[in-house]
Protein backbone atom coordinates (compact mmCIF):
# COMPACT_ATOMS: atom_id res chain seq x y z
CA UNK A 1 0.00 0.00 0.00
CA UNK A 2 2.83 2.43 0.33
CA UNK A 3 4.07 1.41 -3.59
CA UNK A 4 3.57 4.52 -5.31
CA UNK A 5 4.79 2.53 -8.54
CA UNK A 6 3.33 4.58 -11.25
CA UNK A 7 2.41 8.09 -9.85
CA UNK A 8 3.98 10.94 -10.66
CA UNK A 9 4.80 13.04 -8.05
CA UNK A 10 5.79 16.96 -7.70
CA UNK A 11 7.74 18.35 -4.79
CA UNK A 12 8.18 21.82 -4.40
CA UNK A 13 11.33 23.40 -3.00
CA UNK A 14 12.94 19.88 -3.60
CA UNK A 15 16.57 20.92 -3.89
CA UNK A 16 17.62 20.90 -0.16
CA UNK A 17 15.96 20.00 3.36
CA UNK A 18 12.06 18.36 4.01
CA UNK A 19 11.42 18.71 0.26
CA UNK A 20 14.83 16.56 -0.89
CA UNK A 21 13.85 14.49 2.01
CA UNK A 22 10.35 14.21 1.21
CA UNK A 23 11.37 13.82 -3.07
CA UNK A 24 13.83 10.74 -1.97
CA UNK A 25 11.37 8.87 0.02
CA UNK A 26 8.51 9.22 -2.84
CA UNK A 27 10.99 7.74 -4.88
CA UNK A 28 11.98 4.98 -2.86
CA UNK A 29 7.89 4.54 -2.61
CA UNK A 30 8.16 3.94 -6.52
CA UNK A 31 7.22 7.32 -7.84
CA UNK A 32 8.02 9.31 -10.69
CA UNK A 33 9.61 12.44 -8.83
CA UNK A 34 9.69 15.81 -10.29
CA UNK A 35 12.48 17.82 -8.20
CA UNK A 36 11.82 21.89 -8.38
CA UNK A 37 13.60 24.59 -6.93
CA UNK A 38 14.66 28.20 -8.32
CA UNK A 39 17.59 27.32 -9.70
CA UNK A 40 17.27 24.21 -12.69
CA UNK A 41 21.17 23.80 -12.07
CA UNK A 42 20.53 22.69 -8.80
CA UNK A 43 17.03 20.94 -9.40
CA UNK A 44 19.26 18.78 -12.47
CA UNK A 45 21.70 17.74 -9.81
CA UNK A 46 19.42 16.21 -7.30
CA UNK A 47 16.95 14.92 -9.67
CA UNK A 48 20.44 12.58 -10.74
CA UNK A 49 21.47 12.33 -7.19
CA UNK A 50 18.22 10.79 -6.04
CA UNK A 51 17.17 8.73 -9.23
CA UNK A 52 21.12 7.35 -8.66
CA UNK A 53 19.83 6.40 -5.16
CA UNK A 54 16.38 5.03 -5.41
CA UNK A 55 16.52 3.59 -9.03
CA UNK A 56 12.88 5.97 -9.49
CA UNK A 57 12.38 7.83 -12.63
CA UNK A 58 13.21 12.00 -11.80
CA UNK A 59 12.58 14.87 -13.83
CA UNK A 60 14.38 18.30 -13.22
CA UNK A 61 12.50 22.12 -13.70
CA UNK A 62 12.96 25.25 -12.42
CA UNK A 63 9.63 26.97 -10.62
CA UNK A 64 9.36 29.89 -8.60
CA UNK A 65 6.42 29.37 -6.53
CA UNK A 66 5.76 33.03 -6.45
CA UNK A 67 5.63 34.05 -10.02
CA UNK A 68 2.80 33.21 -11.91
CA UNK A 69 4.25 33.26 -15.37
CA UNK A 70 7.51 30.53 -13.59
CA UNK A 71 4.72 28.24 -12.37
CA UNK A 72 2.83 27.96 -15.72
CA UNK A 73 5.74 27.77 -17.83
CA UNK A 74 7.12 24.76 -15.08
CA UNK A 75 3.40 23.43 -15.78
CA UNK A 76 4.20 23.37 -19.52
CA UNK A 77 7.10 21.24 -19.54
CA UNK A 78 5.71 18.77 -16.99
CA UNK A 79 2.52 18.27 -18.69
CA UNK A 80 4.60 17.93 -22.39
CA UNK A 81 6.42 15.16 -20.23
CA UNK A 82 3.94 13.26 -18.14
CA UNK A 83 0.29 14.60 -18.39
CA UNK A 84 -0.20 15.29 -15.47
CA UNK A 85 0.95 15.30 -11.21
CA UNK A 86 -0.77 13.00 -9.10
CA UNK A 87 0.92 13.87 -5.88
CA UNK A 88 2.06 17.32 -4.72
CA UNK A 89 3.89 18.45 -1.78
CA UNK A 90 3.55 22.09 -1.85
CA UNK A 91 6.98 22.41 0.61
CA UNK A 92 8.36 25.36 -0.89
CA UNK A 93 8.70 28.09 1.89
CA UNK A 94 10.98 31.02 3.12
CA UNK A 95 10.94 33.66 6.24
CA UNK A 96 12.27 37.01 6.53
CA UNK A 97 12.35 37.58 10.58
CA UNK A 98 11.44 40.26 12.21
CA UNK A 99 9.64 41.81 15.41
CA UNK A 100 6.35 43.50 14.39
CA UNK A 101 6.74 46.69 14.75
CA UNK A 102 9.65 46.82 12.48
CA UNK A 103 8.55 44.67 10.13
CA UNK A 104 8.29 46.36 6.21
CA UNK A 105 5.41 46.14 3.59
CA UNK A 106 7.85 44.24 2.04
CA UNK A 107 8.78 41.69 4.56
CA UNK A 108 5.24 40.86 5.16
CA UNK A 109 4.05 40.89 1.59
CA UNK A 110 6.89 38.32 0.33
CA UNK A 111 6.65 35.92 2.77
CA UNK A 112 2.73 36.09 1.76
CA UNK A 113 3.45 35.95 -1.84
CA UNK A 114 5.62 33.13 -1.48
CA UNK A 115 4.30 30.55 1.51
CA UNK A 116 0.37 31.45 0.36
CA UNK A 117 0.46 33.39 -2.69
CA UNK A 118 2.35 30.69 -4.33
CA UNK A 119 0.58 27.64 -2.70
CA UNK A 120 -2.18 28.60 -4.62
CA UNK A 121 -0.65 29.10 -7.64
CA UNK A 122 1.03 25.41 -8.02
CA UNK A 123 -2.37 23.89 -6.76
CA UNK A 124 -4.13 25.24 -8.91
CA UNK A 125 -2.07 23.82 -12.06
CA UNK A 126 -1.81 20.57 -10.35
CA UNK A 127 -5.51 19.97 -9.56
CA UNK A 128 -6.83 20.45 -13.28
CA UNK A 129 -5.22 16.99 -13.92
CA UNK A 130 -5.96 15.12 -10.70
CA UNK A 131 -10.15 15.93 -10.89
CA UNK A 132 -9.34 14.79 -14.91
CA UNK A 133 -7.98 11.52 -13.20
CA UNK A 134 -10.28 11.37 -10.22
CA UNK A 135 -7.55 10.76 -8.18
CA UNK A 136 -5.29 13.01 -6.20
CA UNK A 137 -3.12 14.24 -2.90
CA UNK A 138 -2.00 17.46 -2.24
CA UNK A 139 -0.07 18.12 0.92
CA UNK A 140 0.59 21.44 2.40
CA UNK A 141 4.06 22.33 4.55
CA UNK A 142 2.40 24.24 7.45
CA UNK A 143 4.09 25.42 10.69
CA UNK A 144 3.48 24.69 14.33
CA UNK A 145 4.48 28.49 14.64
CA UNK A 146 0.55 28.63 12.69
CA UNK A 147 -1.04 27.35 15.81
CA UNK A 148 1.70 28.91 18.62
CA UNK A 149 2.72 32.17 17.21
CA UNK A 150 6.51 32.82 17.33
CA UNK A 151 8.20 36.34 18.45
CA UNK A 152 9.87 37.78 15.06
CA UNK A 153 7.05 36.06 12.62
CA UNK A 154 3.85 37.67 12.20
CA UNK A 155 4.31 37.46 8.30
CA UNK A 156 5.18 33.72 8.16
CA UNK A 157 2.84 32.52 11.14
CA UNK A 158 0.38 34.16 9.53
CA UNK A 159 1.08 32.37 5.57
CA UNK A 160 1.45 28.83 7.34
CA UNK A 161 -1.98 29.50 9.63
CA UNK A 162 -3.28 30.89 5.96
CA UNK A 163 -2.53 27.21 4.76
CA UNK A 164 -4.48 25.32 7.30
CA UNK A 165 -7.66 27.12 5.70
CA UNK A 166 -6.80 26.49 2.02
CA UNK A 167 -6.26 23.03 3.16
CA UNK A 168 -9.22 22.46 4.63
CA UNK A 169 -11.57 24.18 2.38
CA UNK A 170 -9.93 22.49 -0.57
CA UNK A 171 -10.24 19.01 0.94
CA UNK A 172 -14.64 19.86 0.86
CA UNK A 173 -13.98 20.67 -2.40
CA UNK A 174 -12.33 17.82 -3.96
CA UNK A 175 -12.94 15.19 -1.62
CA UNK A 176 -16.05 13.95 -4.07
CA UNK A 177 -13.14 13.76 -6.58
CA UNK A 178 -11.50 11.48 -4.83
CA UNK A 179 -8.72 14.08 -4.28
CA UNK A 180 -7.56 14.08 -0.42
CA UNK A 181 -6.07 17.94 0.71
CA UNK A 182 -4.05 17.41 4.13
CA UNK A 183 -1.21 19.61 5.59
CA UNK A 184 1.85 18.81 8.39
CA UNK A 185 2.80 21.42 10.78
CA UNK A 186 6.23 20.53 11.02
CA UNK A 187 7.72 21.63 14.94
CA UNK A 188 11.63 22.63 14.79
CA UNK A 189 13.48 20.75 11.99
CA UNK A 190 16.90 20.63 11.61
CA UNK A 191 17.74 22.34 7.99
CA UNK A 192 18.97 25.17 6.60
CA UNK A 193 16.15 27.10 7.87
CA UNK A 194 16.30 26.52 11.03
CA UNK A 195 20.34 26.42 11.52
CA UNK A 196 20.78 30.12 10.96
CA UNK A 197 19.22 30.71 14.64
CA UNK A 198 21.59 31.81 17.24
CA UNK A 199 22.55 28.91 19.59
CA UNK A 200 20.80 30.66 22.32
CA UNK A 201 17.49 30.68 20.60
CA UNK A 202 18.18 27.28 19.69
CA UNK A 203 19.03 25.84 23.26
CA UNK A 204 15.68 27.36 24.72
CA UNK A 205 13.51 25.57 21.80
CA UNK A 206 15.23 22.56 22.59
CA UNK A 207 13.99 22.68 26.38
CA UNK A 208 10.42 23.06 25.58
CA UNK A 209 10.63 19.51 22.83
CA UNK A 210 9.40 16.62 25.38
CA UNK A 211 10.95 13.83 22.60
CA UNK A 212 14.53 16.12 23.60
CA UNK A 213 15.38 16.23 20.08
CA UNK A 214 14.43 18.40 16.95
CA UNK A 215 13.31 16.96 14.27
CA UNK A 216 15.09 15.20 11.19
CA UNK A 217 13.57 16.05 7.47
CA UNK A 218 12.96 12.44 7.39
CA UNK A 219 10.53 12.64 10.11
CA UNK A 220 8.70 15.23 7.83
CA UNK A 221 8.92 12.84 5.02
CA UNK A 222 7.39 9.69 6.43
CA UNK A 223 4.17 11.42 7.30
CA UNK A 224 3.97 12.64 3.51
CA UNK A 225 4.45 9.31 2.23
CA UNK A 226 1.77 8.13 4.48
CA UNK A 227 -0.80 10.85 2.97
CA UNK A 228 0.40 10.46 -0.50
CA UNK A 229 -0.31 7.03 -0.40
CA UNK A 230 -3.96 4.64 -0.56
CA UNK A 231 -3.44 3.95 3.94
CA UNK A 232 -4.75 7.43 4.30
CA UNK A 233 -7.60 7.64 1.51
CA UNK A 234 -10.14 8.32 4.23
CA UNK A 235 -8.10 11.31 5.69
CA UNK A 236 -8.70 14.62 4.29
CA UNK A 237 -8.66 18.28 5.50
CA UNK A 238 -6.52 17.50 8.50
CA UNK A 239 -3.23 18.77 10.42
CA UNK A 240 -0.42 16.57 10.78
CA UNK A 241 1.54 17.66 13.46
CA UNK A 242 5.12 16.73 13.69
CA UNK A 243 6.99 18.22 16.69
CA UNK A 244 8.00 15.87 19.18
CA UNK A 245 5.33 16.73 21.54
CA UNK A 246 6.08 20.94 21.74
CA UNK A 247 2.57 21.30 20.93
N1 LIG B 1 12.71 23.56 9.30
C1 LIG B 1 11.70 23.73 10.11
O1 LIG B 1 11.88 23.72 11.33
C2 LIG B 1 10.31 23.94 9.58
C3 LIG B 1 9.27 23.99 10.50
C4 LIG B 1 7.97 24.17 10.06
C5 LIG B 1 7.72 24.31 8.70
N2 LIG B 1 8.75 24.27 7.82
C6 LIG B 1 8.41 24.41 6.41
O2 LIG B 1 8.89 23.30 5.70
C7 LIG B 1 9.17 23.68 4.36
C8 LIG B 1 10.59 23.26 4.01
O3 LIG B 1 11.49 24.00 4.82
P1 LIG B 1 12.99 23.57 5.14
O4 LIG B 1 13.16 23.60 6.60
O5 LIG B 1 13.36 22.38 4.38
O6 LIG B 1 13.74 24.88 4.61
P2 LIG B 1 14.80 25.13 3.46
O7 LIG B 1 15.05 26.58 3.50
O8 LIG B 1 15.94 24.18 3.60
O9 LIG B 1 13.99 24.70 2.16
C9 LIG B 1 13.01 25.50 1.58
C10 LIG B 1 13.06 25.30 0.10
O10 LIG B 1 12.10 26.15 -0.51
C11 LIG B 1 12.72 26.82 -1.58
N3 LIG B 1 12.09 28.08 -1.90
C12 LIG B 1 12.05 29.23 -1.17
N4 LIG B 1 11.42 30.18 -1.84
C13 LIG B 1 11.02 29.63 -3.02
C14 LIG B 1 10.32 30.11 -4.15
N5 LIG B 1 9.89 31.38 -4.24
N6 LIG B 1 10.09 29.27 -5.19
C15 LIG B 1 10.53 28.00 -5.14
N7 LIG B 1 11.21 27.49 -4.11
C16 LIG B 1 11.44 28.30 -3.06
C17 LIG B 1 14.16 27.01 -1.12
O11 LIG B 1 15.03 27.28 -2.19
C18 LIG B 1 14.42 25.67 -0.47
O12 LIG B 1 14.82 24.71 -1.41
C19 LIG B 1 8.95 25.19 4.28
O13 LIG B 1 7.65 25.44 3.79
C20 LIG B 1 9.04 25.61 5.72
O14 LIG B 1 8.32 26.79 5.96
C21 LIG B 1 10.04 24.09 8.22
Amino acid sequence: MLNLSGKVALVTGSTRGIGRATAERLAQAGATVIITGRSEDRAVEVAKEIKEKTGSETFAVSMDIGVKESVEEAFKRISERFGSVDILVNNAGMTRDTLFLRMKLEDWEEVIRVNLTGTFLVTQQAIKGMIKKRWGRVINMSSVVAFMGNVGQANYSSAKAGLIGFTKTLAKELASRNITVNAIAPGFIETDMTDVLPDDIKESYLKQIPAGRFGKPEDVANVVLFLASDLSSYITGEVIHVNGGLF
